[in-house]
């Protein structure tokens, strides 16, 4: 085995579970094949000392005994679809409720549960694959995903493609949780975030979108100019009151399919910034009001709101709303996405 690849143990059944280092000289990102989660992410501070900003396990055990999709790559449908199910092409696809009445990030095995095959493996990239068979979760045609991670200069580049030989709704994302002062540094609501939308998508019950575009105008969901995460998150709003805090989707502005910066967060405490990109419709900004002391690396605990996630994607529950730009990918047609995560250091939150 190469030096940037060792076990990581073993699902089971036998199948054998790796993790991968990949390195640029600036970034150092470790994979793990289970879930083709990211398992740590280190980055230089302001004074160049090594932050590890990912929130992580350290075994396999914590990985399978989790619920919080831990770095994970999410599918085939990130995020919610109300009812848990939906109609195409005149069929009605009834999937997995495992969230309330709704299906949460692809259902009871999604793709942050199986083990993804290393197709390649290089100093600075991991292409990873995995084939989720027709009806898998309940949805249609069999997909085959390749994700590939890569470390470009100050970004982690995460590519997807994907095709199918019957028409599916499909969304992925992944689901890695940062924490810009450490990931056994706490709570995170003393770190900035800017986000650049000028709509987001409010929910109902069960955090499933009403289907409405509203302004965050005159609205603590205005995040256009920088501040801190826990500014406005336990203000009285009946969207925060609903999902316990920040965890909802923000519209793309102007969106075009292009790869653009939709997001920025900062710490004060090690300069670290980041920046988030995605060429998909939507970012949900969830800042991590379900973890719940889970204990990670290190033995660092996870408490409310010691990460949050930034999760490029369709907007939620599309497959039932026709106003959203659709996710469908149609059969034998080539999807493709990216999404980068971009870090960089300031002095000062002004900076962002
Ligand atoms: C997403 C959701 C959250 C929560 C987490 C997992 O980000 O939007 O509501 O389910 O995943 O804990």
């Amino acid at each position: 085995m190469e030096e940037n690849r060792r076990s990581f143990g073993r699902m089971p059944d036998g199948t054998q579970v790796e993790e991968l280092t990949l390195e640029n000289g600036r970034l150092k990102c470790k994979l793990i094949t289970y879930g083709g989660a990211v398992r740590s992410l280190i980055v230089p501070d302001r004074d160049g000392k090594a932050v590890d900003v990912a929130l992580g396990f350290d075994t396999l055990e914590d990985y399978r005994a989790q619920d919080k999709y831990m770095g994970a790559l999410v599918g085939r449908y990130a995020n919610r679809i109300g009812g848990a199910g939906f109609t195409l092409n005149g069929v009605e696809y009834p999937l997995c409720a495992n969230d309330g009445p709704n299906s949460l990030h692809g259902g009871a095995m999604g793709f942050d549960k199986r083990v993804w095959t290393v197709e390649e493996l290089t100093g600075d990239s991991a292409t990873l694959s995995l084939v989720s068979p027709d009806m898998q979760e309940g949805y249609p045609g069999t997909l085959t995903v390749r994700v590939t991670y890569s470390l470009a200069q100050d970004m982690l580049k995460i590519g997807c493609w994907a095709k199918s030989d019957k028409d599916t709704p499909f969304s992925p994302t992944n689901h890695s949780y940062f924490n810009l002062s450490g990931h056994d540094s706490g709570s995170v609501e003393g770190q900035y975030i800017k986000l650049r939308s000028a709509r987001y998508t409010p929910v109902g019950a069960g955090l499933i979108p009403t289907g409405e575009l509203a302004p965050v105008e005159g609205t603590p969901m205005d995040l256009r100019s920088v501040q801190r995460i826990g500014e406005h998150i336990d203000e009285p709003f009946d969207q925060l009151a609903l999902a316990g805090g920040y965890d909802h989707n923000w519209a793309i502005e102007d969106w075009d399919g292009q790869f653009h910066a939709a997001a920025m967060a900062y710490s004060q405490d090690t300069g670290i910034a980041m920046s988030a990109h995605t060429d998909l419709p939507g970012i949900q900004f969830y800042a991590g009001n379900f973890l719940n002391g889970e204990v990670g690396k290190g033995g660092a605990v996870y408490a409310k709101r010691c990460g949050f996630c930034l999760e490029t994607q369709f907007y939620p529950d599309t497959p039932n709303k026709p106003g959203f730009p659709s996710c469908v990918l149609r059969a034998g047609e080539e999807f493709r996405s990216l999404t980068g995560y971009r870090f960089f250091t300031l002095d000062n939150a002004g900076q962002l």
